[in-house]
């Protein structure tokens, strides 16, 4: 199997802190990992602190090519939202958002369609969305996989602006697989990032597929990392509770080995 990503694909390794780290202690730990993933080549590296610590990381990122994402944000420019950041925020201190994590879909109860209000509302705010898809243990039980990728991927990423398809990033993250240490095996990995980009060919054209990148995400290690990374249709990983430590460094720098960047 060739470990290289397709060339017009740069990896991206992102790290979801969840809630995890507030301003001071996010500004140390980003400051600990700078120099380390600062010094990798080839891969995107994004760190996704709290809203609220977003500008302290900032404060450190700036300027060193590691770049910043926010973990959710309202489709809303600004309004009566009590709690919520807007996109208009967001720009200018983050290049990407995630949207849609399993954990926002389950406990706050996003859909498919908000998912991809907030998709169009990144594009149209010049932020990268990082859209989040993955079935639960019992989708996957009953064979429902396929079913549940595909109201996921044609619900949440509908009708984007074609020509900033380019932007997007396909996270999937199957939910049994996020904080449990139970990783998918590589080949699962790989079925369902196929069935993804084949689903955004028939969205978008063959062509435009291929220039998404599709991301692993859960219960990526440094030990399992590899495994991901050199599968063609993995683009990088979203990593949780791995990217909380040093081993975030590891995991990018394994990346960039698979993909033939090191
Ligand atoms: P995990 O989380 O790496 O802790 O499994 C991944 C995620 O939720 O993005």
């Amino acid at each position: 199997m060739s470990g290289r990503a397709s060339p017009q694909r740069t990896p991206i390794v992102a790290g979801n802190w969840k809630m995890f780290y507030a301003p001071t202690e996010a500004r140390e730990f980003a400051e600990s990992i700078l120099g380390g993933l600062a010094a990798i080549q080839g891969v995107e590296r994004v760190l996704c602190p709290p809203t609220i610590s977003l500008t302290a990381v900032h404060g450190v990122t700036s300027g060193t090519g590691v770049q910043l994402g926010a973990q959710n944000m309202y489709f809303e420019e600004k309004g009566a939202y009590t709690g919520e950041t807007s996109p208009t925020m967001l720009h200018g201190l983050c290049d990407y958002v995630i949207l849609g994590h399993s954990e926002r879909r389950a406990y706050f109860g996003e859909t498919d369609a908000l998912v991809n209000r907030k998709t169009h509302a990144a594009f149209a705010h010049g932020l990268r969305p990082i859209v989040c898809v993955g079935e639960r243990l019992e989708d996957r039980d009953a064979n429902q996989t396929e079913r549940v990728i595909t109201a996921q991927v044609r619900g949440s990423l509908a009708d984007l602006p074609i020509e900033r398809i380019g932007e997007l990033v396909v996270a999937y993250e199957p939910v049994w697989a996020i904080g449990t240490g139970r990783a998918a095996t590589a080949q699962d990995a790989a079925d369902v990032a196929a069935l993804i980009r084949a689903l955004l060919g028939e969205m978008y054209g063959a062509a435009t597929a291929q220039t998404v990148r599709v991301q692993y995400g859960g219960s990526v290690t440094v030990a399992n990392v590899a495994e991901f990374a050199a599968l063609p249709d993995i683009d990088g990983s979203l990593v949780g509770g791995a990217s909380l430590k040093a081993d975030f460094v590891e995991i990018v720098r394994k990346t960039a080995e698979a993909k033939g960047r090191a």
